[in-house]
């Protein structure tokens, strides 16, 4: 694991794995880099593979607060540090938020951008409203009960019942991270802006939409909707998974990340 420091981030924190051109997979919440270990190796055999910590997540860490575009910031950071001038950004999820940020703030360095099971617009008022309770129970001292609630819920349902083993693995994973970061994530993309007119007016460049037929966090007509709004879009719907293919269908997942970034670098 490569680390740098900064005062923001007193850690940040990432894997590095393959060579040739440069790519990165964000994880989403309650996630760290561990969620793409399957998708990793695959794509180490044609890029360079980054894989950050967000800031909060893993082994990285933040001071003061914490929004998105600071988490797209620290891409930014790790970028510079590996002196990377070109890169396709994979985010799953809150790194698709976070993806979207970077691309508004840091969009010259795009070659592509996959978005996993993620979406443009904000949060409604009803999402706001249902995070805030979280929070108050994460507050309170229920974290643990949280997670247990919502991880089984980011599943297609024949998933669940074939691999209760895997279900509850990561729920191990998801109770890793902190109460802290935990409630900075969830006010993080409470706050986050909407990103539509990003997808009209910032992106010329192609864009990857993974979508679950049975995700919930990024529904399907929803997700394919704003699939209209980029000038060069790849959709794949898997019929299959909920919001978690790196895990339910990660083989499937893996090659077309792989397909989909070649062409970024061939155009
Ligand atoms: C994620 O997977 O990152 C979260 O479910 C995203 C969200 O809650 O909007």
């Amino acid at each position: 694991m490569e680390c740098l420091q900064t005062r923001k981030f007193p850690q940040l924190c990432y894997r590095k794995a393959g060579k040739g051109p440069a790519v990165m997979l964000v994880h989403g919440f309650p996630e760290n880099c561990n969620l793409w270990h399957k998708i990793i190796p695959v794509l180490a055999n044609s890029f360079t593979v980054l894989v950050p910590d967000l800031p909060g997540s893993g082994k990285s860490s933040f001071t003061g607060n914490l929004s998105i575009e600071d988490m797209a910031e620290g891409l930014n950071l790790i970028l510079e540090q590996e002196q990377i001038e070109k890169v396709v950004l994979a985010g799953h999820s809150m790194g698709g938020y976070t993806a979207l940020a970077f691309a508004e703030l840091y969009g010259a360095k795009l070659k592509g951008l996959s978005l996993v099971h993620s979406q443009a617009a904000a949060d409604t008022d009803e999402k706001k409203e249902t995070r805030r309770k979280a929070i108050a129970l994460i507050r309170k001292g229920g974290k643990d009960v949280f997670v247990r609630q919502m991880i089984p819920n980011l599943f297609s349902k024949a998933f669940k019942a074939a691999y209760p083993e895997v279900i509850a693995q990561q729920i191990d994973r998801g109770m890793q991270l902190s109460a802290d970061s935990m409630v900075a994530f969830y006010n993080a993309m409470i706050n986050r802006p909407d990103r539509i007119s990003t997808l009209y007016s910032n992106i010329n460049i192609p864009v990857q939409w993974i979508i679950g037929k049975e995700d919930t966090v990024a529904p399907p007509e929803k997700v394919a909707e704003q699939s209209n709004a980029t000038n060069v879009s790849f959709v794949s719907v898997y019929k299959d998974s909920s919001h978690m293919s790196m895990i339910e269908q990660d083989k499937v997942l893996a090659e077309d990340l792989r397909s989909f970034m070649l062409y970024c670098f061939r155009n």
